[in-house]
């Protein structure tokens, strides 16, 4: 099973979808480099959480905060406090791992000897200066997750939409993690895209909306394609809780390679938490702003509770490779929901060497790129089979060909990626047969 990672490393540098970040400087640790393709199905992801969760409900809105924030944020937040991993380091080699990811032996997984110093808090933030001093004041932190954002918008945010609870606040951006040992390719890293919903709600109300939640959220990753068999609910143990939450469950993926490394297959990719009223609380008692929701029917202020459903994109994207990573006899097929497919079709003339089969071909490729299908590919190098192989690859999942006959009826033929079974189709019939499936 290991193998699948080493050949989805190589794919998707190869296809341009993920590169090594700064890699002509011999690359930085724990930081990738979207590609060309890389940036469609990331762009792809964002869009199907966000028609998922912002889009389709009535009572979700939208943010985007800044990722830089008063560092006052991050003490309120107990994030300088307790955000957190502890650090050993091996004695023998000076290599230093977090020591909850030592394998089961305790021998270090760089020299194979067990000795170790004792365990230190290492705080995952990144500091930084605001303005022209580096001194103590100037001091503050690139966001290690979105949600504080979330949190201190929360007063503008029921100021200005009119929302009633329950109600959620959805962000996606940046999130930065100085993590001490990164690896597993897009797993763990130290710059992320997050994807957060802040789910304000009624504090009696909360565990229902947290088994609510649980629910919608497996259902959307099997929407897009997961494997029901690759996913499970996990609840954390209570010594394993970050800081502000009461109760938290993870939903699982079977990943390859932690298997292959003697741990269990079964490893985050979201994480779901009941994060109380601890986040509004403590914002309200440092900043002295009233952080409170005032109930209409009740004629009383509550400080709501908030589920949190949270994930990585890049983590989703890993995911999504590895299940829709195929090899058939002959060629690699990426059986990506075509929703998520970088390209959503490509165009080819039968030869390149035929300019009135070219000819007519540029017009179909020009034609649909003017409506908003998403990304139409065009190839004219090699033969058309390695040409299919090629899109195959890359998980485009239709192919047009404009071959001779088109010439006399005006028709081509339409591949499919997953069966590669060809139907001829109207020329000005292609539109409306893409976007079907497309939708
Ligand atoms: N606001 C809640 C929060 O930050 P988390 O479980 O620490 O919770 C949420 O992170 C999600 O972000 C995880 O489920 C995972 O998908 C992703 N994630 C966390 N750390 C990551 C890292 N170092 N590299 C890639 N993704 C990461």
């Amino acid at each position: 099973m290991a193998d699948i990672m080493e050949k989805i490393v190589s794919l998707t540098k190869r296809r341009g979808f993920v590169f090594p970040g700064s890699e002509i400087y011999s690359g930085i640790g724990g930081i990738y480099d979207l590609g060309p393709l890389g940036v469609e199905l990331e762009k792809n992801i964002k869009n199907a959480w966000w028609k998922n969760i912002v889009s389709q409900r009535e009572n979700v809105v939208g943010l985007d905060s800044a990722i830089l924030m008063n560092r006052q944020v991050w003490h309120t937040s107990g994030h300088v406090e307790s955000f957190t991993d502890p650090l050993v380091e091996c004695k023998n080699c000076h290599t230093r791992f977090r020591e909850d990811h030592l394998p089961k032996s305790k021998n270090c997984p760089t020299c194979g000897k067990n000795d170790w110093t004792a365990p230190r808090m290492f705080n995952l933030m990144f500091k930084t200066h605001i303005g022209p001093v580096e001194e103590d004041g100037t001091e503050t932190f690139l966001r290690p997750e979105t949600a504080q954002g979330i949190f201190v918008n929360f007063k503008n945010v029921l100021d200005t939409m009119r929302v009633k609870l329950p109600f959620g606040i959805a962000q996606i951006g940046k999130g930065f993690r100085n993590e001490i040992t990164t690896g597993n390719f897009l797993f763990r890293v130290r710059e992320f895209e997050m994807m957060e919903l802040e789910y304000f709600t009624y504090p009696k109300q909360a565990e229902a909306d947290f088994e609510y939640w649980q629910k919608e959220r497996m259902d959307w990753h099997l929407s897009l394609g997961l494997k029901k068999e690759n996913l499970r609910f996990r609840e954390h143990e209570s010594d394993e809780r970050a800081h502000y939450a009461t109760r938290s469950v993870d939903i699982e993926y079977n990943w390859p390679f932690l298997a292959s490394q003697g741990k269990p297959g079964w490893g985050e990719l979201e994480g779901i938490a009941n994060r109380t009223d601890y986040d509004l609380k403590q914002h309200a008692k440092e900043s002295g702003k009233d952080l409170s929701y005032f109930d209409e029917e009740t004629k009383e202020k509550i400080v709501p509770y908030v589920i949190e459903p949270s994930i990585g994109v890049g983590r989703m994207m890993l995911a999504l490779l590895i299940d829709a990573y195929h090899e058939d006899k002959n060629r690699v097929v990426l059986k990506l929901k075509p929703e998520l497919a970088p390209y959503k079709v490509a165009v080819f003339p039968l030869l390149a060497n035929k300019p009135e089969l070219v000819k007519l071909a540029r017009k179909i490729y020009l034609d649909l790129k003017s409506y908003d299908l998403g990304l139409i590919a065009w190839d004219d190098r090699g033969n058309i089979g390695k040409r299919y192989y090629a899109q195959d690859e890359i998980g485009t999942p239709y192919c047009i060909t404009v071959d001779f006959q088109s010439l006399e009826d005006g028709t081509v033929t339409i591949r499919d990626r997953d069966s590669t079974k060809q139907t001829r189709v109207k020329i000005n019939e292609v539109k409306s047969k893409l976007e079907k499936p497309l939708t």
